[in-house]
């Protein structure tokens, strides 16, 4: 594993031409490879091209300053996991609150110490070499988990298929505890080849890339609630969604959430006579928050930390059926946005779970729709 920092390449950003030669002096000298913007477009021209290991960048800059050039690259899934180091004046603190806020990983103040500079640097350099290391790690796993349930998936159904055959050839010559061995083996069967689907949507939506659009989360939520129900037509839920704004987001992953999200509230208020399924939102300035509540059978919250792990359940199967992937791919598909996503609930009286998502403010060119090299490695 390399951790060292040779070779690393930095970018800087300043809109001072005597700042930017310094500091690409100092760190070249320090055996760091650099690129150089003058301001925050050419920052961000200079990201869609090739991805630094670390970013330096100023606060006030004419036209874009560094806070927007901050919160721009931090909304974006390629660049978002670079760390990025301000330049501030030592009095600055609403700007070092700022800076953090936006998910900026350090400080600098200027005028700046040469070894502070470097040993900062050198510093993010390694943590984010290791952070990479992690992350690989974790891809190698989502795609070990695909490629598992992938080639599980076709021999269960060969067995699945197997013994219909001997169920519609040998039926007669059965008797009936032969038959009923049968059937347990084909309810079984079934049971494993839901499982693996269920993990390989899971793996999917680990691995696909993200593509951003201009999404209507409320459209969406009563599309998805229509399809869902028309499986049950004699279910009388009442059902509402508020004002929700709209979000940058990858419609087909929004789409999935909110169908693992609805047909959960469909499922746990099936016991009750009057189901009532309530969709809002609420916003500040960066993020929006939507809370799906409903009045179903609810849960025991000492073990809601359980339920976003891939196939954990509260409730057994013959009370209500299901897999218990469906919170995990929530999870994953929320995070991948950037946002959290928790639950909340009661025994019999209901459960509300609720994600938040980061308002972006970019248009969807900013997003790239490249697939990575593993992803479609995997998948193609
Ligand atoms: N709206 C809800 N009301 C009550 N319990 C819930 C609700 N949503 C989730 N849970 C609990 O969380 C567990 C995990 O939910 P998840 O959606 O992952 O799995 P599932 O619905 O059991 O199966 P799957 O979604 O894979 O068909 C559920 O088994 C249930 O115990
Ligand atoms: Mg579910």
């Amino acid at each position: 594993m390399d951790t060292g920092t040779t070779k690393s390449t930095v970018l800087i950003v300043d809109d001072s031409p005597e700042q930017l030669e310094a500091i690409a002096h100092l760190l070249y000298r320090n055996g760091l490879k650099t690129q150089v913007a003058r301001d925050g477009k050419r920052a961000l021209e200079l990201l869609s091209k090739s991805t630094p290991d670390l970013i330096l960048l100023d606060v006030y800059m004419p036209e874009m300053d560094g806070f927007e050039v901050c919160r721009r690259i931090k909304a974006d899934e390629e660049t978002s996991g670079i760390p990025i180091i301000f330049f501030t004046a030592s009095n600055d603190e609403t700007s070092i609150q700022k800076a953090f806020g936006l998910g900026a990983q350090d400080y600098v103040t200027k005028p700046f110490k040469s070894v502070e500079l470097l040993a900062r640097v050198n510093a993010h350099i390694k943590i984010r070499r290791q952070a990479k290391v992690l992350e690989d790690s974790y891809r190698e796993l989502d795609s070990f988990c695909y490629t598992v349930a992938h080639d599980l998936k076709a021999p269960l159904l060969s067995i699945q298929k197997l013994t219909e055959y001997l169920t519609e050839d040998y039926y007669d010559r059965l008797d009936k505890d032969g038959r009923e061995l049968i059937g347990h083996i084909q309810d079984k069967s079934s049971d494993v080849v839901t499982l693996v689907s269920r993990l390989l949507e899971f793996a999917r939506f680990s691995n696909r890339s993200l593509k951003f659009e201009t999404v209507d989360l409320s459209a969406l939520f009563r599309e998805v609630f229509g399809e869902l129900t028309l499986a049950a037509p004699n279910r009388k839920i009442r059902f509402s969604v508020g004002e929700i704004p709209r979000v940058q987001a990858d419609r087909l992953m929004m789409r999935e959430l909110i169908a693992n999200i609805l047909s959960n509230a469909i499922k746990y208020t099936r016991k009750k006579e009057k189901a009532v399924i309530e969709v809002g939102a609420s916003c500040d300035a960066d993020t929006v928050t939507v809370s799906t509540r409903d009045n179903g059978a609810g849960f025991d919250m000492r073990y809601s930390d359980k339920l976003f792990k891939v196939f954990q359940r509260l409730h057994s199967q013959s009370e209500f059926e299901g897999t218990g992937a469906g919170l995990a791919i929530v999870q994953r598909i929320v995070q991948r946005h950037g946002g959290v996503v928790w639950i909340t609930g009661e025994v019999g009286k209901g459960a509300t779970i609720c994600f938040r998502l980061p308002l972006r403010r970019e248009s969807s060119s900013m997003y790239r729709e490249k697939l990575s090299e593993q992803s479609s490695r995997v998948f193609s």
